[in-house]
Order: structure tokens, then sequence, then C-alpha cells
């Protein structure tokens, strides 16, 4: 029930802010590890037209499937006034963004939409469902000039039913995508990164038979290194349906039935189960079968749990070797997307010595958690509650609850996740104390098997910084960023700098580093040159290496990654440049030193 509950008071609060929908649309859904089911995919060019004007809703929004782009009229000679048409009109790549493919689009944020026909044959006893990687930042999704569904959230997926509105033959879909930044939205105005917009990750249609697996969970039991425990929801079944769950390297074949939810739970012993770690990434096969549907997954076991100021992985104390990076892919910029992106990024984090990785500030692409799972890659995943959002707004706080709720149940299957962080160096006060406060709850009642954090602004009196933060209250790990040797005073200063805290739980230090320009070299300390940049990771590691509840680290950030915000001629060029990769691929000076620094302490 929480599931339907989720979506019907997140669609509530949508309609209210976006654009009036007609009554028919109905709610986008979240299928669970929909790259493991055959697939019809939408990618490819696209027809689009921007609509500064939101001239494309028509003379009323409601009915903007009727007289608004979402009818895709064509344009005929001495035929009817029609100001648009799609097929006359220039094309964009899915996935992808618009900003890094149109010079004309580099800066555009605002509504666009999308067109593009596609051929489907309807088969009896199965739905289909458009399914969305992500829309920067909010959808309105039609088929056939019928509105299907809406979603908010510029980094999670969604799932939209057309069974019985996709006809046998030639189909199209139209898609309204709107970036625009806005108060009350999540991230909100101000962002220290590119707001690039549109459908910015694949598209495919999904068919499943009558009573389909829409979600499951299986993890590690806490406190056991040998039994194993979960469920398995069938969207539409009966209760009584029987569930089959196999893991055929384990030699385990279960039965349960689901109950009158449609959740079937499972909890049983697994004899000789290997633990999946950085070392051993041990990753299982697993066959979900109900019904006539069958969903296949890799899952790894593994506990992540908290004890004092410790973290512990499989009961043992670990110390997290990270760095932080955006999902902005290497070389070409723009959102990243493919395989290839994922593998060049988290390639880097592994030639650093990293067993941890932060993906700030918003859930990344699906396929960076998998190679994250094979290459035994900690994660730590995030929301965008990022500086100033509107924290007295239920609407605001009821987007921020989905796309948590939309981050956990699409990651939740994957072992290298341990963090779920709920904000970034968000200003303290009541107001949004209350607000994460809800957030939390909502994350542990989604999955009360992780770690939860946050990433918070270091207050320095002097050369202390106290990590008393009330926030903290509500976290099991403390994340905090500093900028010593950048922000505030220079490199030599930073080792001078001690560390207090009075909560006693674990401490990552989330963000730290400096920019330089990739080939920019000059004394250690003039700022942006590799060698001040150096210099500051060599200092922090002296001020680091002396705070005895740190437990791991993720500086910022592994690669040079576009913002508005950094506009210095000929140095940032609308780039940040803390990267320890520029955006060309290169390695300054500062990679070797945190790859020497994190070797040492590998061994
Ligand atoms: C902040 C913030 C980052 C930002 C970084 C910077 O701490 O969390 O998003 O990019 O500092 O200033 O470079």
């Amino acid at each position: 029930m929480v599931v339907m509950f989720r979506l019907h008071v997140f669609c509530l609060a949508m309609a209210a802010a976006f654009i009036p929908f007609a009554a028919h649309a109905q709610q986008a859904t979240l299928l669970v590890d929909v790259d493991h089911r055959p697939q019809i995919s939408l990618d490819g060019p696209w027809h689009y037209i921007p609509d500064p004007y939101r001239e494309g809703w028509g003379p009323n929004p409601d009915h903007a499937s009727l007289h608004g782009y979402a009818a895709n009229a064509h344009y005929v000679p001495g035929g009817p006034l029609i100001q648009y048409d799609f097929a006359r009109s220039p094309t964009l790549n899915v996935p992808g963004d618009w900003n890094s493919q149109k010079d004309s689009l580099f800066y555009y944020e605002g509504l666009l939409w999308y067109q593009r026909d596609f051929t489907y044959h309807p088969k009896p006893h199965t739905h289909v469902f458009i399914h969305f990687g992500a829309a920067n930042y909010a959808a309105s999704i039609f088929v056939n000039g019928q509105h299907v569904c809406d979603h908010e959230g510029g980094y999670t997926p969604f799932d939209c039913e057309i069974s019985g509105i996709a006809k046998d033959g030639e189909n199209f879909i139209v898609a309204a995508v709107d970036n625009t930044r806005a108060v009350e939205r999540v991230p909100t105005v101000r962002l220290d990164w590119w707001n690039y917009g549109g459908l910015t990750r694949p598209v495919s249609l999904i068919e499943v038979p009558d009573t389909y697996i829409d979600d499951y969970s299986l993890q590690l039991e806490r406190g056991t290194q040998d039994r194993l425990e979960g469920y398995v929801h069938v969207a539409g079944a009966d209760a009584g349906t029987q569930v089959t769950l196999g893991i055929p390297g384990l030699h385990i074949e279960k039965e349960a039935v689901t109950d009158t939810n449609g959740r079937a739970s499972f909890s049983f012993a697994a004899a000789g189960l290997a633990l999946w770690s950085p070392e051993h990434p041990r990753l299982y096969a697993v066959a979900l079968h109900a019904g006539s549907d069958r969903l296949n997954d890799e899952i790894g076991f593994r506990t992540i749990e908290v004890q004092g100021d410790r973290i512990r992985l499989n009961g043992k104390p670990v110390f997290l070797r990270g760095i932080s990076f955006h999902d902005e892919a290497p070389f070409r910029s723009g959102r990243a997307w493919s395989d290839k992106d994922a593998s060049t990024l988290l390639g880097w984090a592994q030639e650093l010595h990293c067993n941890f990785v932060r993906m700030a500030h918003y859930p990344h692409t699906e396929n960076e958690y998998r190679l994250a799972d094979k290459l035994g890659l900690m994660v730590w995943s995030e929301i965008p509650v990022y500086w100033g959002i509107d924290w007295t707004s239920p609407r605001t706080l009821e987007v921020a609850k989905h796309q948590l709720w939309e981050m956990i149940r699409r990651d939740h299957n994957h072992a290298a996740v341990i963090l779920w962080s709920m904000s970034n160096e968000t200003p303290e006060s009541p107001e949004r104390n209350a607000f994460i406060h809800e957030l939390v709850v909502e994350a542990r009642r989604e999955d009360p098997t992780r770690l939860i954090t946050s990433a918070i602004v270091t207050h320095f009196k002097g050369t202390t910084a106290t990590l008393d933060d009330p926030l903290g209250q509500d976290l099991d790990v403390l994340g905090y960023n500093e900028y010593i040797g950048w922000y505030m005073g220079d490199a030599k200063t930073i080792p001078d700098y001690t560390w207090q805290n009075p909560m006693g739980k674990p401490v990552i230090m989330s963000e730290f580093g400096a920019d330089a320009k990739a080939g920019l070299h000059g004394p250690a300390t003039d700022k942006f040159t590799e060698e001040y940049q150096d210099s500051v990771y060599r200092q922090q590691f002296q001020m680091l290496d002396k705070i005895p509840f740190l437990r791991g680290m993720t500086p910022w950030v592994l690669m040079d990654f576009r913002s508005p915000m950094r506009q210095l001629p000929g140095i940032q060029d609308n780039y940040n440049r803390k990267g320890l990769v520029s955006n060309k691929g290169e390695k300054k000076q500062a990679f070797n030193t945190l790859r020497d620094y994190y070797a040492k302490m590998q061994k």
C-alpha cells in the first residue's frame, strides 16, 4: 500500500505545480530491474521543438493533446492553419541532453517538445510500458495524442503504461520536457552544475504479462553471514500466487506465495555464501518466477553497519577510499549515459585505488551502479536536495520524498550501494532539520538495511571544526565538506586545523579540493595551477591523517564538469576545474598524489 499511497500523494502535489493535466493521465510507476527485461528501444533521433513561450500546450493545457503540439498535426500546403510540424523539425539524439547537442540550445532552459513515431503490435495478456531512464526535469508524455503520464525529477526513471493506447501498427509519442529551474523544485534555482535538459537516458518499450514482478529485494539478513531475506511483489496477483526464487550458484530454489498485497516474503539459510566486498565483488545470478513472468538479476550479498564511530562491512571495520563525481560524460561533456562513459569514469576511480565513490548530487545512470557492483566499488547515492531548498513547502517535500523513493526503488538490489544521502550543503535551520528528518524516516522505512548520511557544510571556530550540526542526530554517518586551502586560507594552513566529533559517529570528508587548469603550471602558491591543487591535497592528507574518527573521504572531484557558475576566461570557461582529470581526460599532478596516498593506505 505504501507504494500506491506514495504515487497518489505525489501526483496530487505534481498537479499543483506544473501544468494542470487532463484528469485521465495515470500515474507514472517504476518497474524494478527493467534493464534485465527484453526491451524495444526507442532511442535514436527524435524531432524536437523548443517552446520558450509554452505555446505547445495550446489554448487550454487541459486539452493539450487536442489543440497543442501533443496532437502531432502535419502542415499541408493549402490545408488548415498549422504552425508547427514535428516531421519538418530538426532532431536530437535520445538518450542525450539537448544543451551539448546543439549550440543554439547550449544555455536553453525551458520547455522543449520531443516527438517520434514507433511501430508496435499489441499481444494478448500483455501490459506495455514506456520506460524513461530519466527526463530532466519535468515531463508530460502523450501517445497517439492521448495524455498518458507525468513525472517530476530529472535523475530517476519512470514507467508509463500505454496498454490499450498503443495500437497495432504505426504510433507516435510526444514528450514535453521542461528543465526550468524553480524555487519549489528539487534541485532548486542555484546549483553548481549544468542544468542539462532533455531525455537524458535511454527510452524503451517494456512488455510484461498480466501479472508481473514490479519490485523485489533480496539481502543478507543483518547480523548473519549466511541467511538471506527479502520479498517479491507481483502486480495484479491474487493472494496465494506462487513465486519461485532460485540462486543456482548456491543450489537454492525457494517457493513462497503472495499475500493480499501481492507480496511474497522469503527468509532462508544460504550455506556457502561468499560475501560481496571490494576485494571480492562476488555476484550471484538470481532467477525469479511468478506466474508467466520471469526476471533475472545479479546480486551481491554483504552487510553494512555502524558501530560507534566505525563503519563495518561484513562485520569488519572499513575505510572508504573514495572520490566524488558528477554524471557528466568524459571527453564529449553533456550527460553521461553509455556503458563507455561508466567504464571510463569508474575506471579512473579504480586507477586511484578507490574502493568507494560518491555519485553527486543526484542518482546517476543505472549502468554505473551495475558496474560498481561488478568492480567492487562501494557507492554513496544522493538525491538533489542541494543548497537552499524551499523547506517550508509541502509540495517540495513531496517531490523530494518521491525522488528518494525512486532512487531506493531502482537501486536497492545493488550491493555496491551502502549509503543513501539525503542532501548536500543545506543551511542549518529548524525548517531544514524537519524537512530532512522526514526524508530520513522515509528512507529508513523504504530500506532499513543501508546507512543514511548527508553532506554538511563545516563551520570553523578559528582552526577548530566541531561536527555538531543537529542534522547529524538523524544520520548514521556524517558527511562534511570543507575547502580549507581554497575558499578559506591557503594550502599551508591546512594541517593547523583540528576536528571535534561530539556525536561520536563515523565521519566521511565528503568534499575537499581545489581548482586547477590542466597543463597550467607555476609556483605552488598560485591558485589554478596544478602545483597549487597538488599542494592542497598533500596538506589535506596531513590534516586528515590526524582525525581519529575519519572513516572515509571523497575529494571533490574526479573530473572537471560544466557549471555556469565558473566563468574565469582561459581557465574555467564554464567548467568547475576541481577535477583530478580534465574533461578531456588529462590527468593533473594531484591525480597521482591521491593515487599514491590510497595505494599506501590499501597495503
Ligand atoms: C560545494 C558543492 C559542490 C561544488 C563545490 C565547489 O561544496 O557541494 O557541488 O561544486 O562545492 O565549490 O566546487
